[in-house]
């Protein structure tokens, strides 16, 4: 294949990854999304592979193929829930293929290059940082896929005098870089360029062990950006130009996912690598015992038909808990029966609801709620004060009213769904345990609040049986 035909083939994969990440931010457009970066990546795959030397197409059908049955294998079998686990596995591919690819490339360089001076420079710096990104991108992906997993523990592993460790690893490998950039000998440049590994593939491990497991998200998608760097500091070392387009769309929609679960957590990023938030064990939160929040009135399955079906609006915001349950399909199905009886029915999506990105908007296209009923928070929140009822699926800390109203709380100005203003609230919770940032809720004992505790999903069946 000629080399603007590879050209061409490469422009038009990368066209395609764009128009994928714009398709994926939206429920409606997210399928024509995945299409794109499907066909994106088999025209790369395709003009690679046939811009080889044909010596080459052996060696590398002997590791395309089955590495793509694994991976076929791997994915057809993963639950929804253990997706972050996936990618944070995936993600530990791309560092070690950066470190493999920074190695090989200083080791044997392409024969027809012939560099200038500075240009030499440049190219090692590039081996050096690819490889130390990718060394770090390897073992913290595989330490938070372990956490996700629950093979190591979730607690966040805190060291004395962590973040000097970390200042003196740093400091380390920035000296390993200079003694890398100066060895004239190969021999010297891999024994630093080794150790500059090892000691990232150790800062990579030590920061991940630090935060807790609930905290897990954010880091994953932490991982995400610097594997795209990985990936485009490959592409340097390689002078190939889509791997440089794609490790860049990768390293900055994964820097901008991070910030924006940040933002819906309202939390600062570093807060989130230095760790230690989210590690509660789900008790009766902070606050709980301390303040007297007056009493809480509890609601059934039956009054909870009745005073659905009697109202105009209803509002359903569904929380991390709805997913634990596996509610959705029978919410589907009562959200149908109340809009086939008029009765005006919209689903409010808080940003960070759930666990993962999108986490809700994907288990209620899952349920086939319609899209055009589902409604992001900044859309929804000023209907709240026009709704009859309001009903409250597995979420806490999304609807918490001390984010607006306790400067002191931890959770203070993280924005929520302010469902307190509709006419009834009803949460359908196990108990009065807190949710993820485990602190107390008062909405639960405000006066237009009921509370119909028991599983989500079993409760949900419960009004659908009184419905019918
Ligand atoms: P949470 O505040 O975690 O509350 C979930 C509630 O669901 C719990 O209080 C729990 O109460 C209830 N629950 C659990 N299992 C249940 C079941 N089987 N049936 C009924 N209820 C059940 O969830 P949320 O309101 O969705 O808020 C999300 C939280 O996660 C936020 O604090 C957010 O910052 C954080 N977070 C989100 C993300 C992303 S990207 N979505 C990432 C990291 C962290 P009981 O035990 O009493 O039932």
């Amino acid at each position: 294949m000629s080399e603007n035909l590879v050209t061409v083939a490469y422009i038009c994969a990368g066209a395609l990854f764009i128009l994928s990440l714009a398709g994926l931010s939206s429920p409606e457009t997210a399928r024509r999304g995945n299409l794109f970066g499907i066909v994106g990546m088999l025209i790369a795959l395709i003009a690679t592979a046939l811009s080889i030397e044909p010596s080459g197409y052996l060696p590398l059908m002997g590791a395309i193929v089955p590495a793509a049955v694994v991976g076929a294998f791997v994915a057809s079998r993963v639950k929804m829930t253990e997706m972050p686990q996936l990618v944070a596995m995936l993600h530990s591919f791309v560092g070690a293929a950066a470190v493999l690819v920074g190695f090989a490339t200083y080791i044997h360089p392409a024969e027809e290059q012939v560099l200038t001076h500075a240009e030499h420079v440049i190219h090692t710096i590039e081996i050096f940082v690819g490889v130390c990104i990718g060394s770090i991108t390897f073992t913290g992906s595989i330490i938070a896929g372990g956490k996700l997993h629950g093979k190591i523990s979730g607690s966040p592993i805190m060291l004395p005098g962590r973040h000097l460790i970390n200042l003196a690893m740093l400091a380390g490998t920035v000296l390993l870089g200079v003694l890398f950039a100066r060895s004239g000998d190969i021999s010297d440049g891999v024994l630093w360029l080794g150790i500059a590994t090892v000691i990232t593939g150790i800062i990579g491990i030590h920061l991940i062990v630090a935060i807790g497991g609930a905290d897990m998200p954010v880091v994953v998608s932490m991982l995400n950006s610097y594997s795209g760097w990985a990936a485009a500091a490959a592409g340097f070392m390689l002078a190939n130009d889509l791997l440089i387009i794609t490790g860049a769309l990768v390293g900055s929609s994964g820097a901008i996912l991070s910030y924006i679960m940040c933002k819906g957590m309202n939390r600062s990023f570093i807060s989130v690598i230095l760790g230690g938030f989210g590690t509660g064990d789900g008790g009766e939160g902070v606050g709980a015992v301390e303040r007297e929040q007056g009493d809480v009135v509890e609601i059934s399955a039956g009054e909870t038909a009745a005073k659905l079906k009697a109202a105009k609006k209803v509002i359903i915001v569904p929380g991390y808990g709805m997913a634990v349950a596996q509610a959705q399909h029978a919410l589907a199905e009562v959200t149908k029966m109340l809009r086939d009886g008029g009765v005006d029915v919209s689903f409010a999506i808080h940003p960070v609801a759930g666990r993962l990105p999108g986490h809700m908007n994907v288990l209620l296209a899952e349920a086939r709620v319609p899209y055009d009923i589902v409604h992001e928070m900044e859309d929804i929140n000023k209907e709240f004060p026009q709704t009859d009822v309001v009903l409250v699926i597995g979420a806490n800390d999304i609807v918490n009213p001390d984010a607006l109203d306790d400067p002191n709380s931890p959770i203070a100005g993280m924005p929520v769904l302010h469902v307190w203003e509709s006419t009834l609230v009803i949460v359908m919770k196990r108990s009065m345990a807190s949710g993820y940032a485990g602190i107390a809720n008062p909405l639960f004992f405000r006066e237009n609040t009921c509370m119909l505790f028991g599983d989500a999903k079993k409760a949900v069946e419960d009004i659908r049986a009184a419905m019918g």
